[in-house]
C-alpha cells in the first residue's frame, strides 16, 4: 500500500469551470485576471465570510506581500511573527522593508504566544502576524487587546486557516488583514492561488490594494467604469490570479462545506484511534481550545523526542505512508540567524518543532486507510516501548 502525505481533492466541475473560462475568452469574457470566475469567488468570500474585500492573488505568499505594503513599513519598522511558520511570512515582512521580530509559540496550540508578543514589543514595532497553525485558530481576543494597546496593526496568516473559525468568525476577517492559500496541499485548491481580505472600512486602503495587485495602475479602476482610461499611479506588482485557476476555485469553494465535511471525519478518526495511547503518555495530540473552530487542515503526532520521531517518519514511510515533519524554525534557519538568534532564544519552538509528525490528511482519504497508518503506527510505538 502506498499513501501520499496529500492527494488534491477534485469536486467535478473544476474542468468544466476551466473550459467554460476558456471558451467564454472567444467571446469576450477574460482568461486573465479579474474575469469572471475570479468575482464570483471574491464575492462567495465576501458574503460567506462576511469580509469587507476580498482580493483574489496568485499565492498565499503574494496576499501576505500586499498585506505587508499595505501598512507602508519604514526601514527598521519591527513586525512580531512565530518562528514557526513558512519562509513567506517573514519574507513578505522583509520585501515590504521591516524586521521580522520573532515570538515563541504556545505549548497548547504551537500558535504564537500572546505572552511573548508582549515581551517583544518595542518603540519600533507595527504589526503583529499571528499565523493559525493547521487552521487552529490563535487566541485572537488577546492578540488584538495588545494591538489596540499599541496601536499595532494585524496581519492574519491564514494560508492553512479558510473556513475555520476564532468564536464563530472567520479567520482572516478579524485582523486588519487576512491571507489565504489555495497550494495544492490545503483545504481549497487551485494548484497556486491565495487571496487577501481587507477588513478595514478605509476606501483608501481597498484601491490602494488594487493599484499594487494591479502592477501600480489603477486598471481596476478603468474596468469598473469609474475612469476613461488607466495609468500608472503607484508602485505595484502582478499578483492578478488567471481566470482558468480561478474557475478551478470555484469549483473548490461551491462545495467548501462538502471537502470540510471530509476532511473532519478523517480528523476525528486519526484521533479516536490515538487517543487512547495519548492518555497513556506515548504521544500528544492536537489540542483544539474552546474558541477555535477548526478546519481539520492538519493531523500532527508530538513524540517524546526527536529520535522517536525521526524513528516513527522512517518505519512509516518502510509501510509505505509518507508522513513527514513540519518548519524548521526560521530563526534557526541560514536566513534567520541574519537577525542574531541564538539557540534556546524560542525554546518552546525549538522543542515541539523536533517530536511533530504530520499524517496523511486529505478528504478522499478512506478510513481503512486511516486505521492502516494508525495500527502500523502504534506498532512502531509498541516496538519502541518494549526495546
Ligand atoms: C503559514 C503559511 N503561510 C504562507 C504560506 C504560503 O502560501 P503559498 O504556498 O500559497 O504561497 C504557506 C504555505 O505553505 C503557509 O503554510
Amino acid at each position: 500500500m502506498k499513501i501520499p502525505f496529500n492527494r488534491p481533492y477534485l469536486t467535478g466541475n473544476e474542468l468544466n469551470y476551466i473550459e467554460d473560462a476558456i471558451r467564454s475568452s472567444q467571446s469576450g469574457g477574460h482568461i486573465s485576471g479579474d474575469g469572471k470566475y475570479t468575482k464570483l469567488v471574491q464575492q462567495f468570500f465576501e458574503t460567506e465570510f462576511h469580509a469587507r474585500k476580498v482580493l483574489l492573488t496568485t499565492s498565499g505568499t503574494s496576499a501576505l506581500e500586499l498585506a505587508f505594503h499595505l501598512l507602508n513599513l519604514k526601514p527598521g519598522d519591527e513586525v512580531i511573527l512565530p518562528s514557526y511558520t513558512f519562509s513567506s511570512t517573514a519574507n513578505a515582512v522583509i520585501l515590504a522593508g521591516g524586521k521580522p521580530v520573532f515570538a515563541d509559540i504556545s505549548e497548547e496550540t504551537l500558535n504564537i504566544d500572546p505572552k511573548d508578543i508582549i515581551k517583544k514589543i518595542t518603540k519600533k514595532t507595527r504589526a503583529i502576524c499571528p499565523v493559525h497553525y493547521g487552521g487552529v485558530s490563535c487566541q485572537m481576543d488577546e492578540i488584538m487587546n495588545i494591538a489596540n494597546n499599541h496601536n499595532l496593526r494585524v496581519v492574519e496568516d491564514a494560508a492553512q486557516g479558510v473556513n475555520a473559525k476564532y468564536k464563530g468568525k472567520y479567520l482572516g476577517t478579524v485582523g486588519d488583514f487576512g491571507c489565504y492559500s489555495f497550494h495544492e496541499t490545503k483545504n481549497y485548491v487551485c494548484g497556486e492561488g491565495g487571496a487577501l481580505t481587507i477588513n478595514t472600512e478605509d476606501e483608501r486602503v481597498i484601491e490602494y490594494a488594487e493599484i499594487l495587485r494591479e502592477k501600480g495602475t489603477d486598471r481596476s479602476k478603468f474596468f469598473r467604469g469609474e475612469v476613461d482610461k488607466y495609468t500608472w499611479v503607484n508602485i505595484g506588482s502582478s499578483f492578478l490570479i488567471s481566470d482558468i485557476l480561478a474557475a478551478f476555485l470555484y469549483a473548490q469553494v461551491e462545495n467548501i462545506d462538502e471537502i470540510q465535511e471530509k476532511r473532519l471525519l478523517v480528523w476525528n478518526t486519526y484521533y479516536n484511534a490515538l487517543k487512547p495511547f495519548e492518555d497513556k503518555g506515548v504521544i500528544r495530540l492536537p489540542i483544539i481550545p474552546e474558541y477555535s473552530q477548526h478546519n481539520a487542515h492538519m493531523f500532527y503526532v508530538l513524540f517524546r523526542n526527536e529520535e522517536i520521531r525521526d524513528m516513527a517518519m522512517h518505519k512509516l514511510k518502510e509501510a509505505g505512508i509518507f508522513a513527514v515533519f513540519h518548519y524548521i524554525p526560521l530563526h534557526s534557519a541560514p536566513m534567520g540567524q541574519n537577525y542574531g538568534y541564538k539557540k534556546n532564544d524560542l525554546p518552546i519552538t525549538e522543542n515541539l518543532s523536533g517530536r511533530l509528525l504530520r499524517l496523511p490528511m486529505y478528504p478522499s482519504l478512506q478510513l481503512g486507510e486511516v486505521e492502516y497508518i494508525t495500527n502500523q503506527l502504534l506498532n512502531i510505538l509498541n516496538l519502541n516501548l518494549r526495546s
